[in-house]
């Protein structure tokens, strides 16, 4: 059959509250033009982000009720514990209540000051958390990933030239670990290729640097692999998934993307120091070290949710899904990043809007639209985001980018629909969009809470 359907049926549902334009001007403008201050319930399709907003299934609501909440050694914890280790089987695992907290607590134990951390590209979680330690986060991703146009099958790849080049400039001894993340969320969700995996691991062997893997979309980057890479599409995506991890030296993960659950995460490494100081800092942080944060119930939730991410079934549905939105607003005539991300749809905000310079954050102007058009809440993923230098200058991000990122299990085809007949209704009108400027930034991650306004206002 041609068309791939959603591979659940619907036991369980919660209103959309429509809104007319003009109420969500007003919304908006009481939001301070930033998305991330609306109420939700003024959101018709919220594709802010695909973290935390999964639904879950029947046997995830079902392990919730089977939680167990004692504070130690609770049987959740090993449930949890048997999903992970099948997936990515690390010596020390380390649970965090969700992906951030984890970086946070690695970092604090790895960097220091003079230390550089190299990446594909950090999302800016992760590269804030290596920045509060005073180091230096550095994105080394291929050519071809900062190209939004080029069709390339692994646009998330890093550059291992540039790797070698960076260990040579910088010193093995101020080089704590390497990451790599799977997929590439700054860099449109763009997979690695196994072969990549491997050839990073082999440079950090030759010079005894870790290698951790920021594993948040790890099966839909598994996903990927077995679709586009020679010797792989016989391959079942559990053995992809446990290739891909037994190249690395630990993780930082985000159960809230692909643990299919709404809060939760995870650090799991081989190095027993390390893990030790982690988890002293997991005990004065986040809680003991068989809870992390969380309760025994979002731990079962989670094991349940391991088991689910990695059906091909549902993994087909996903891509297709994704690819389903990009392809139909392409043809329309709208830049997007080539070729479609696992999570989300990218589209090239500082394409689409030529006449506005990326310290005008085209990226937030046109999520702005979009939400005014049609109350879809996407995230920018450029200037406003990136812009911002540690030591207060500010400069263009690589790209200008709007990020749709899909929630997984939650819409279907027909809201899909409805979202590229808005980015199509938006795209027609783009010579009436302005720029815009911060009037109020806190000084790191100021898309979250910081105010815009309109650059001419
Ligand atoms: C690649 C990547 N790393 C880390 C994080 C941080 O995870 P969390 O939001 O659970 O703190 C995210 C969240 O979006 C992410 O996409």
């Amino acid at each position: 059959m041609k068309t791939i359907i959603e591979p659940f049926r619907i036991k369980s549902v919660e209103p959309i509250r429509m809104t007319t334009r003009e109420e969500r001007e007003q919304c908006i403008k009481d939001a301070y033009y930033n998305l991330f201050t609306l109420k939700s319930e003024d959101v018709l399709i919220d594709l802010l982000t695909d973290s935390g907003t999964s639904s879950m299934s029947a046997r995830q609501w079902g392990a919730i009720m089977e939680g167990d909440e004692s504070y130690a050694g609770s049987p959740s914890f090993y449930r949890f514990k048997e999903a992970v280790d099948k997936l990515m089987p690390f010596k020390y695992l380390i649970p965090t209540h969700q992906g951030r907290a984890a970086e946070s607590i690695l970092f604090t134990v790895v960097a220091k000051d003079t230390h550089w951390i190299p990446n594909n590209t950090h999302f800016d979680t992760t590269r804030a958390n290596v920045e509060s330690q005073g180091a230096t986060a550095v994105d080394l991703v291929i050519a071809e990933g900062r190209d939004p146009e080029l069709i390339h099958p692994f646009k998330g790849n890093m550059d291992i030239a540039a790797l070698e080049r960076f260990i040579g400039e910088h010193g093995v001894e101020n080089i704590p670990l390497c990451m790599l993340t799977i997929t590439n969320n700054s860099g449109g969700g763009q997979p690695v290729s196994m072969e990549n995996i491997r050839q990073t691991r082999e440079v950090c062997d030759r010079h005894g640097i870790p290698l951790f893997i920021d594993a948040c979309r790890f099966a839909e980057n598994a996903w990927f692999i077995k679709l586009r890479e020679p010797g792989y599409e016989n391959t079942p995506v559990v053995d992809i998934v446990q290739e891909m991890f037994s190249y690395a030296d630990g993780c930082t993960m985000s159960a809230k993307k692909d643990g299919l659950a709404n809060i939760g995460g995870w650090l799991a490494m081989n190095n027993e120091d390390w893990a030790v100081e982690c988890r002293n800092r997991l005990i004065l942080t986040e809680g003991f070290s068989t809870y992390g944060g969380l309760s025994g119930r979002d731990l079962a939730a989670i094991a349940v949710g391991l088991e689910e991410v990695v059906e091909e079934d549902y993994l087909r549905y996903r891509i297709a899904s994704t690819d389903y939105v990009a392809r139909h607003i392409s043809e329309a005539g709208v830049p997007i990043m080539q070729p479609a991300g696992g999570h989300a749809v990218y589209i090239d905000a500082r394409r689409l809007l030529p006449h506005i310079p990326p310290l005008h954050y085209p990226g937030q102007s046109l999520a702005v639209e979009l939400y005014k058009q049609g109350g879809i809440r996407g995230c920018e993923i450029g200037t406003a985001m990136f812009g911002l230098r540690p030591d207060g200058k500010e400069e263009p991000a690589h790209m200008d980018l709007v990020r749709l990122a899909i929630p997984r299990r939650m819409y279907t085809q027909a809201h899909m629909d409805y979202v590229v007949e808005v980015v199509t209704e938006v795209y027609e009108r783009r010579d009436e969009i302005r720029g815009m400027k911060f009037i109020r930034q806190p000084p790191a991650l100021r898309r979250f809470t910081g105010r815009f306004g309109y650059i001419d206002a």
